[in-house]
């Protein structure tokens, strides 16, 4: 299929064209740079062994989106771009709603103009709110979002499903992403944060290889097995494999499908910090600090449907994770 990648510049979307190239479709890309390097598309280029086209534009800029479904036969779309900092999104309510949710609409509106109507949508564990069932399957109903980008999820879920209900024509796979960390095994692109990193193994390989001296744990008296947030990381190239699965769902016409994107396997804070010191041989020194708002104690996923459905199943484990986010950092301690 020819998939138009928005956002594809970027941590996920960058890992995801290498899988969709290596399953013979064809990508274009478009990305604004607004948090991400066009040197990760020239890396993917290597690995992959082709260019990557690439249109640097905004997604709520519709005649640039005209004029790239107007040059390409786009079959469907992976819509990476939108903006994803937490504690950004409650300072800048509205950028977050405009970019995230102005974008998606004029992106929608110019796909279906094309008669284009299959969307894979990157959504989020955090629709869940505080889950009421552990592990969280994908009947488990949506929750309170404490946050501006949550709730650009949630709402981007439900105009989703409803552009589906009006009009049959409409694929929609929203994909809800748990964790992702670790990097692609050549060490090429991986995760690149401006300034300090908000996520957890980002700070930790930043602490490893010296830029910062030492790690907030945020809470130890969280109702977990060592008192630390337990979350379900899972290996970005998982993830981005779980994506060439959602395309052959669209390809059978699947109609509106949810999907969790897990390992189902919960880790804690201190979990994560000695399985990156084993599988490294790096000290993280760290300190106990108090909760971050917002933050819930336990979140992991039941992936068991998309294995039912789609045939996917994660296959890196947590040291692999660990071993290749350190390998990426190590490799780029400035990053791109
Ligand atoms: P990222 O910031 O690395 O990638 C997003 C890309 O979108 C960036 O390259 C950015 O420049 C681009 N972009 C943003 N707004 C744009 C716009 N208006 N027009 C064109 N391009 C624009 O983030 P990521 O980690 O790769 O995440 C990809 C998607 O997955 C996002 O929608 C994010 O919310 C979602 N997601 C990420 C995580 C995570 O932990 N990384 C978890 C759940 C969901
Ligand atoms: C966060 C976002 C979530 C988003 C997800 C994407 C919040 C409240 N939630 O999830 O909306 O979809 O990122 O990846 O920000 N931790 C530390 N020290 C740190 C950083 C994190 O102890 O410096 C802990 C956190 O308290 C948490 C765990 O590590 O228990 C994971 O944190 P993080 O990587 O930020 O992910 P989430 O909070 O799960």
């Amino acid at each position: 299929m020819n998939i138009l990648v928005t956002g594809g510049a970027g941590f996920i979307g960058s890992h995801t064209i290498i899988e969709l190239i290596q399953a013979h479709h064809q990508v274009v890309v478009i990305d604004n740079l607004c948090n991400s390097n066009p040197e990760s598309l020239r890396r993917v280029a290597t690995i992959v062994g082709q260019e990557i086209p690439f249109y640097k534009a905004d997604i709520r800029d519709r005649q640039r989106l005209e004029e790239i479904f107007s040059s390409h036969s786009i079959d469907a779309c992976i819509h990476f771009a939108g903006l994803k900092a937490v504690g950004e999104s409650v300072s800048m309510p509205w950028e977050y709603y405009d970019n995230n949710i102005n974008g998606t609409l004029t992106l929608l509106d110019v796909m279906r103009q094309h008669h284009c109507k299959n969307i894979i949508f990157s959504s989020s564990a955090t629709v869940y709110g505080s889950p009421v069932e552990i592990p969280i399957t994908e009947n488990c109903p949506k929750g309170q979002c404490t946050n501006p980008y949550g709730w650009t999820k949630s709402m981007l879920e439900q105009i989703l499903t409803d552009m589906h209900t009006a009009d049959s024509e409409w694929n929609v796979v929203l994909l809800r992403y748990f964790n992702p960390i670790g990097a692609h095994p050549s060490g090429l692109i991986g995760e690149n944060p401006n300034g300090i990193p908000n996520n957890l193994m980002p700070y930790i390989t930043q602490v490893a290889i010296g830029k910062r001296a030492e790690l907030g744990v945020f809470g130890n008296d969280y109702d977990t097995h060592d008192g630390t947030g337990v979350r379900d990381y899972i290996h970005v190239v998982d993830l981005a494999a779980g994506h060439v699965k959602a395309l052959q769902a669209i390809e059978r016409n699947c109609g509106l499908d949810i999907y969790n994107l897990g390992t189902g396997k919960g880790y804690s804070v201190l979990d994560v910090i000695h399985a990156f010191e084993e599988a490294n041989n790096i000290k993280i020194p760290y300190s106990i600090k108090p909760r971050r708002a917002g933050d819930i104690a336990t979140c992991f996923s039941d992936p068991s449907k998309a294995y039912r459905e789609l045939g996917w199943l994660a296959q890196y484990d947590i040291t692999e994770m660990c071993r290749d986010s350190w390998n990426w950092q190590r490799n780029n301690p400035e990053g791109f």
